[in-house]
């Protein structure tokens, strides 16, 4: 039996799937070959298409003898030359084919198609493989089944509350996840955990007498090829089980992780695995019995390999009670100083995941030194979608260069520019990308309707992290405003396609992090985090600004990297300018390779950032009569807080910097 599409709750967008980019395969004639749960997916999608535009499905065997087909979806099972979630592709003789051995490529086939559109019709097309380069596509929520006193019911969402728990239990009517599922599915996603990785006392509940609530989620997700993962908490044997230790090498601890593994896949049969963080930010961890994070990642990967399952654990791990005054400690190191040492050790369905910078998130960091240094170790690099400390989904902050530029980093150097050939990317080396959700249940998914090419973007770059983001950015914009005239076109591109580098031009300048209002994140305060525990400072003083982390005068971090960049990163005269205060401490009469001294380079940016929200505030006000009115609204309101903020920024950053310097602007702006 076809399986229906999600009905959308009335108000809410249906993102980069409306009907009528179904357009061109619902009115053709489709013929799909095959059986299982994924197959009726595709047949859904088919049939529904097919309702709206008078096109025409068959399944095989069928009623179609003598019918000649534009599109024949087909799954071949034991076709060696393709993996489970791969396809192949072509067009010859008016008919186009997707074969795939595995349900699930037989459906991201099938999405294909959707984004070719009209082309997937038209002339002929060479057979072409298409496979993912990164075997773990995955989301991470950060959603409380309760609502917690402190971080609301998702931590760091932005899009109101979960898509998945309400009320303090999962969601009776999964219909919207179902939605999701089929959003996912549509950008290449296929895992997704389902709560916060800070484990409260309600959700640590999910893991045993709660997991029918969990098993109930991933029914309404496996449709759509996607596994559920589970956020567990390491002390569970004691919290749970009653036990008086979590000790990872203690045989009780393995016995008792090892039957509630078994219990989880009774519930849910092809359950992905676990999400841990552990020793970091308060959470329990190996570290109180001596252990090292190879025990505890171990211990849980023992409990899940005879189910196929996967334990993920997480590397940010620091010292979040640091001494302010102590300026040998550095946040930036832990990561590596914790884990590399363990390289070799982890088991083989253990996944170390790995921030995708040293500190947290920021606007600019360099890329962990982590993602090269552990080529015994399978990695997963992890980006937030969601955007804690960009703009929290009431700027606009399209991340696609950002992670481009990340998944795209040699760690032995080279370019992937055209020319210089170089060791691997960290799109090579690592064989998942995980972002933090930005979605809820906001009528718009994502709070911010343009932030919906975050999600969507995030997805794509895990299928092919060499992909250039503009292209994705794109199909995003070709997808959910289809039929769009240029005009339409251009201005979404414009506003969203620079405005990561705003972002960053009107916050921390050149590379240093934070300065964000403690807490919560949003907004500027630029002494908010320098004399906290944290271990983010910036260490203004009257004669210049940064963190000395070279190896010869400062905190070693920079010898982290292998060369070139440890090199690079060492001097200041190689260090690229927007890394600058992130490696060095320099005074603000320092000339930067622009040829600005950074304290012009601080006020330039920050006009600028200001100018360019302005202008974008500007081109969408142009739109208006090219965008759904609550769509437009909603972005224009937005724009307002974002100039709003943008301004507060700007004027705190050069004021505060003026105080401390004395310099004047060289353009005699006011200050
Ligand atoms: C950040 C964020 C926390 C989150 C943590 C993590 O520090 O502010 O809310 O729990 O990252 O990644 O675990």
């Amino acid at each position: 039996m076809p399986l229906p599409v999600p009905v959308l709750a009335e108000g809410v967008d249906p993102a980069w799937l409306p009907p009528a980019a179904f357009r061109p395969l619902g009115t053709r004639r489709t013929l799909i070959r095959g059986s299982g749960l994924l197959v009726e997916t595709v047949h859904g999608e088919v049939a529904d298409a097919c309702a709206r535009f008078g096109g025409r499905v068959d399944r095989d065997p069928g009623p179609g003898a003598g019918v000649s087909y534009d599109l024949v979806l087909e799954l071949e099972p034991g076709r060696g030359d393709l993996g489970d979630e791969e396809f192949v592709c072509g067009r010859e003789n008016g008919c186009t084919t997707v074969s795939a051995s595995g349900q699930s490529g037989l459906l991201y086939g099938l999405f294909h198609v959707v984004r070719l559109g009209e082309d997937a019709f038209s002339g002929d097309r060479a057979r072409e493989v298409h496979r993912p380069a990164l075997a773990l596509r995955m989301l991470d929520h950060w959603d409380n089944v309760a609502v917690h006193p402190v971080m609301g019911q998702v931590e760091r969402g932005y899009s109101g509350g979960s898509l998945f728990w309400e009320d303090g239990r999962a969601r009776g009517d999964l219909e919207r996840v179902r939605a999701y599922g089929r959003l996912l599915a549509a950008c290449g996603i296929n895992a997704v955990a389902v709560n916060n990785v800070n484990v409260h006392r309600t959700e640590a509940r999910l893991l045993t007498d709660r997991i029918s609530e969990v098993a109930a989620l991933a029914d309404a997700l496996r449709p759509y090829g996607i596994r559920t993962h589970l956020s567990v908490t390491f002390a569970a044997p004691i919290v749970l089980g009653g036990l008086e230790t979590a000790d990872p090498l203690d045989a009780r601890v393995r016995e008792w992780w090892a039957r509630a593994t078994a219990e989880v896949y009774a519930a849910i049969p092809d359950f992905g695995g676990y999400v841990v963080k552990a020793d970091s930010e308060g959470q329990p961890g190996p570290f109180a019995y001596g252990r090292s994070h190879a025990d505890g990642a171990n211990m849980l990967a023992a409990a899940l390999a005879p189910h196929g399952g996967t334990v993920h654990w997480r590397a940010f791990v620091y010292n979040h009670r640091q001494d302010w005054r102590d300026r040998t400690t550095d946040r930036a190191r832990a990561a590596y100083d914790h884990f590399v040492p363990l390289d070799g050790e982890f088991a083989d369905n253990a996944v170390l995941q790995v921030k995708h910078g040293p500190m947290d998130f920021q606007v600019r960091e360099p890329v962990s030194p982590v993602l090269g240094a552990m080529p015994g170790t399978r990695l997963a690099v992890e980006v937030q979608a969601t955007q804690e400390y960009t703009g929290q989904q009431r700027h606009v902050c399209w991340l696609g260069p950002m992670w481009s530029e990340v998944l795209r980093f040699r760690p032995e150097g080279g370019t992937s520019g055209a020319g210089r050939a170089g060791g691997a990317t960290v799109g090579d080396l690592a064989g998942g990308l995980v972002a933090v959700s930005n979605v809820g249940d906001d009528p718009f998914w994502t709070g911010h309707p343009l932030a919906q090419a975050n999600l969507y973007t995030v997805g794509r770059l895990a299928w092919q992290p060499d992909a250039d983001p503009h292209r994705l950015l794109d199909e995003w914009i070709a997808l959910t405003f289809p039929a769009a005239p240029p005009r339409l076109v251009a201005g979404l591109h414009k506003v969203l396609k620079g405005s990561w580098r705003t972002y960053e031009k009107y916050t921390a300048p050149l590379g240093v992090g934070f300065m964000v209002q403690p807490g919560h994140h949003y907004g500027p305060s630029v002494d908010g985090y320098e004399y906290s525990p944290w271990g983010t400072y910036h260490f203004a003083d009257r004669d210049g600004i940064g963190v000395d982390r070279s190896a010869a005068t400062g905190t070693g971090y920079a010898a982290q990297y292998a060369k070139p960049w440890s090199e690079v990163y060492e001097s200041p005269d190689t260090c690229p300018d927007e890394l600058l205060l992130f490696f060095h401490h320099m005074s603000y009469g320092h000339i930067l390779r622009s040829g600005k001294t950074v304290i012009q380079h601080i006020y330039d940016t920050h006009f600028e950032g200001v100018a360019e929200v302005e202008e974008a505030r500007e081109t969408w006000a142009s739109l208006v009569d090219l965008v759904d009115p609550a769509r437009h609204a909603r972005v224009a309101e937005r724009y307002e807080e974002q100039l709003r903020s943008a301004r507060e920024w700007r004027d705190q950053v050069n004021s505060y910097f003026f105080r401390k310097s004395g310099v004047a602007d060289a353009h005699g702006r006011r200050i």
